[in-house]
């Protein structure tokens, strides 16, 4: 089974997470902004991981767009996995036909640009002044503003088992 991994990153995370699976499927991952429709076609299975603002999977509608033969999505975010609904999250992005992993990526504050900087300045500043915080909005007033680094392979092993599952139900 011909596979590709593509990604939409901004700071790197989700780049990283591409490649990793790219190695654990001895396959290629490119970015979406350097593939092309004819490219995602050639494939029997394309596993597409984009950044998450504000909930929804950063690039998704590009590559669906694409219509691959098989798809595997997965989101990259910073919230910590045990407050994240990744139920949810696939409902938002519009996933219900499409398996659909959520995986922590982290914050690099220094290399986003100057408009997600003000957003997420303000945006501290709202939920620092909040009382009843969610723990979301707990943890958004603790880390927004700082750097940190909180990939895992750990995340990737239910996709893998996705990845084992589709190449097996479509020999
Ligand atoms: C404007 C903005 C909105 C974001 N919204 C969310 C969000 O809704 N949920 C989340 O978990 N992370 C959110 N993040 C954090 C990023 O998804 C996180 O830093 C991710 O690891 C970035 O991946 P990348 O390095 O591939 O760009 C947001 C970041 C920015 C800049």
């Amino acid at each position: 089974m011909k596979k590709l991994v593509v990604y939409e990153s901004g700071t790197g995370f989700t780049k990283q997470y591409a490649e990793w699976i790219a190695q654990e499927l001895s396959c290629s991952a490119v970015s979406l902004k350097q593939t092309t429709a004819e490219e995602v076609k050639q494939n029997d299975l394309v596993i597409f991981g984009g950044w998450i603002m504000g909930g929804m999977v950063c690039g998704l509608d590009k590559v669906l767009a694409m219509a691959p033969a098989h798809l595997i999505a997965f989101g990259v975010g910073s919230t910590p996995a045990e407050i994240t609904d990744a139920a949810a999250m696939k409902q938002q992005n519009h996933l219900e036909n499409v398996p659909f992993f959520y995986f922590v990526g982290g914050f690099r504050f220094e290399k986003l640009n100057f408009v997600f900087k003000i957003m997420l300045k303000t945006l501290k500043k709202s939920v620092v002044k909040k009382a009843d915080k969610t723990p979301q909005e707990k943890f958004m007033a603790d880390i927004l503003g700082t750097s940190f680094d909180a990939t895992d392979k750990k995340y990737m092993e239910p996709l893998l088992a996705c990845v084992k599952e589709t190449e097996a139900e479509v020999k």
